[in-house]
Protein backbone atom coordinates (compact mmCIF):
# COMPACT_ATOMS: atom_id res chain seq x y z
CA UNK A 1 0.00 0.00 0.00
CA UNK A 2 1.82 2.90 1.77
CA UNK A 3 0.28 5.17 -0.80
CA UNK A 4 1.86 7.98 0.80
CA UNK A 5 5.42 8.12 2.06
CA UNK A 6 5.08 10.18 5.30
CA UNK A 7 7.81 13.21 4.55
CA UNK A 8 9.36 13.36 7.93
CA UNK A 9 10.27 9.63 8.32
CA UNK A 10 10.43 7.60 11.41
CA UNK A 11 14.15 8.28 12.73
CA UNK A 12 14.42 8.64 16.19
CA UNK A 13 14.07 12.69 16.62
CA UNK A 14 11.06 12.35 14.31
CA UNK A 15 9.78 9.75 16.97
CA UNK A 16 10.40 11.98 19.54
CA UNK A 17 9.18 14.35 17.90
CA UNK A 18 5.38 12.50 17.41
CA UNK A 19 5.55 11.99 21.28
CA UNK A 20 6.25 15.86 22.34
CA UNK A 21 3.43 16.89 19.55
CA UNK A 22 1.47 14.34 21.29
CA UNK A 23 1.52 15.40 25.03
CA UNK A 24 1.22 18.88 23.73
CA UNK A 25 -2.18 17.92 21.68
CA UNK A 26 -3.17 16.21 25.03
CA UNK A 27 -7.36 16.45 24.50
CA UNK A 28 -9.59 16.38 27.85
CA UNK A 29 -12.09 15.46 26.12
CA UNK A 30 -10.33 12.05 24.02
CA UNK A 31 -9.14 11.14 27.90
CA UNK A 32 -12.92 11.25 29.21
CA UNK A 33 -13.99 9.02 25.98
CA UNK A 34 -10.78 6.54 26.25
CA UNK A 35 -12.12 6.04 30.13
CA UNK A 36 -15.46 4.53 29.32
CA UNK A 37 -14.78 2.75 26.02
CA UNK A 38 -13.92 -0.65 25.39
CA UNK A 39 -12.77 -0.86 21.61
CA UNK A 40 -10.54 2.05 20.19
CA UNK A 41 -9.45 2.04 16.43
CA UNK A 42 -6.81 4.72 15.32
CA UNK A 43 -6.92 5.98 11.92
CA UNK A 44 -3.35 7.31 10.92
CA UNK A 45 -1.71 6.08 13.87
CA UNK A 46 1.90 6.66 12.80
CA UNK A 47 4.06 5.46 14.99
CA UNK A 48 1.41 4.74 18.23
CA UNK A 49 2.11 7.91 20.12
CA UNK A 50 -1.54 8.29 20.91
CA UNK A 51 -1.85 5.18 22.20
CA UNK A 52 0.67 5.72 24.95
CA UNK A 53 -1.06 8.49 26.05
CA UNK A 54 -4.65 6.10 26.05
CA UNK A 55 -3.17 3.25 27.80
CA UNK A 56 -2.24 5.39 30.59
CA UNK A 57 -5.74 6.61 30.77
CA UNK A 58 -7.34 3.12 30.35
CA UNK A 59 -5.09 0.21 30.81
CA UNK A 60 -8.05 -2.19 29.74
CA UNK A 61 -8.49 -0.56 26.32
CA UNK A 62 -8.41 -3.17 23.18
CA UNK A 63 -6.76 -0.61 20.53
CA UNK A 64 -6.31 -0.62 17.33
CA UNK A 65 -3.92 1.17 14.72
CA UNK A 66 -3.89 1.42 10.77
CA UNK A 67 -1.90 3.68 8.99
CA UNK A 68 -1.25 3.16 4.78
CA UNK A 69 2.59 3.43 5.45
CA UNK A 70 3.97 0.03 6.26
CA UNK A 71 7.23 1.74 7.85
CA UNK A 72 5.00 3.60 10.52
CA UNK A 73 3.65 0.17 11.04
CA UNK A 74 6.45 -1.98 11.54
CA UNK A 75 7.93 1.32 14.36
CA UNK A 76 5.10 1.38 16.09
CA UNK A 77 4.81 -2.42 16.43
CA UNK A 78 8.46 -2.64 17.48
CA UNK A 79 7.98 0.46 20.07
CA UNK A 80 5.36 -1.30 21.47
CA UNK A 81 5.84 -4.66 21.26
CA UNK A 82 5.10 -5.26 25.21
CA UNK A 83 1.24 -3.66 25.37
CA UNK A 84 -1.52 -5.49 24.01
CA UNK A 85 -2.07 -3.05 20.81
CA UNK A 86 -2.78 -4.17 17.17
CA UNK A 87 -0.86 -2.00 14.57
CA UNK A 88 -2.19 -3.41 11.05
CA UNK A 89 -1.00 -1.30 7.53
CA UNK A 90 -4.51 0.05 6.19
CA UNK A 91 -5.68 2.49 3.92
CA UNK A 92 -8.25 4.91 5.96
CA UNK A 93 -10.36 5.22 3.01
CA UNK A 94 -10.85 1.51 2.38
CA UNK A 95 -10.98 -0.01 6.38
CA UNK A 96 -11.69 -3.62 6.46
CA UNK A 97 -13.51 -3.84 9.36
CA UNK A 98 -17.01 -5.27 10.28
CA UNK A 99 -19.29 -2.16 11.27
CA UNK A 100 -19.80 -1.28 14.61
CA UNK A 101 -16.39 -3.03 15.26
CA UNK A 102 -15.43 -0.15 17.77
CA UNK A 103 -17.03 1.68 20.30
CA UNK A 104 -14.30 4.91 19.92
CA UNK A 105 -12.87 5.91 16.42
CA UNK A 106 -9.38 8.90 16.83
CA UNK A 107 -8.05 10.24 14.39
CA UNK A 108 -5.54 13.07 14.98
CA UNK A 109 -3.11 15.37 12.27
CA UNK A 110 -3.86 12.90 9.67
CA UNK A 111 -7.09 14.28 6.89
CA UNK A 112 -4.21 16.69 5.79
CA UNK A 113 -2.14 14.05 4.52
CA UNK A 114 -5.03 11.90 2.83
CA UNK A 115 -5.56 14.72 0.84
CA UNK A 116 -8.67 14.93 -1.65
CA UNK A 117 -9.79 11.70 -0.50
CA UNK A 118 -10.46 13.13 3.62
CA UNK A 119 -14.25 12.81 3.01
CA UNK A 120 -14.16 8.93 1.94
CA UNK A 121 -11.97 8.38 5.33
CA UNK A 122 -14.47 10.23 7.46
CA UNK A 123 -17.56 8.00 5.84
CA UNK A 124 -15.50 4.63 6.56
CA UNK A 125 -15.25 5.78 10.19
C1 LIG B 1 1.38 13.70 10.92
S1 LIG B 1 1.32 11.94 10.99
C2 LIG B 1 0.34 11.80 12.49
C3 LIG B 1 0.52 10.47 13.17
C4 LIG B 1 -0.24 10.32 14.50
N1 LIG B 1 -1.67 10.49 14.30
C5 LIG B 1 0.29 11.29 15.54
O1 LIG B 1 -0.43 12.21 15.90
O2 LIG B 1 1.42 11.09 15.99
C6 LIG B 1 0.10 11.48 9.70
C7 LIG B 1 -0.05 9.98 9.53
O3 LIG B 1 -1.16 9.70 8.65
C8 LIG B 1 -0.82 8.59 7.85
N2 LIG B 1 -1.71 8.54 6.66
C9 LIG B 1 -1.74 9.39 5.61
N3 LIG B 1 -2.66 9.02 4.71
C10 LIG B 1 -3.24 7.89 5.19
C11 LIG B 1 -4.26 7.01 4.70
N4 LIG B 1 -4.89 7.24 3.52
N5 LIG B 1 -4.60 5.93 5.44
C12 LIG B 1 -3.97 5.70 6.63
N6 LIG B 1 -3.00 6.49 7.15
C13 LIG B 1 -2.64 7.58 6.44
C14 LIG B 1 0.66 8.82 7.53
O4 LIG B 1 1.31 7.65 7.09
C15 LIG B 1 1.18 9.33 8.89
O5 LIG B 1 1.65 8.27 9.70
Amino acid sequence: MNKINYPLGHLADEINRLESQADLFDDPLLAEFALVSKDCLEIGAGVGSTWRRLQKINPGLCYTGIDCSSEAVMKARSLHANTNVNFEIMDATHLSFNDHSFDLVVSKLVLWSIGRDWPKAIEES
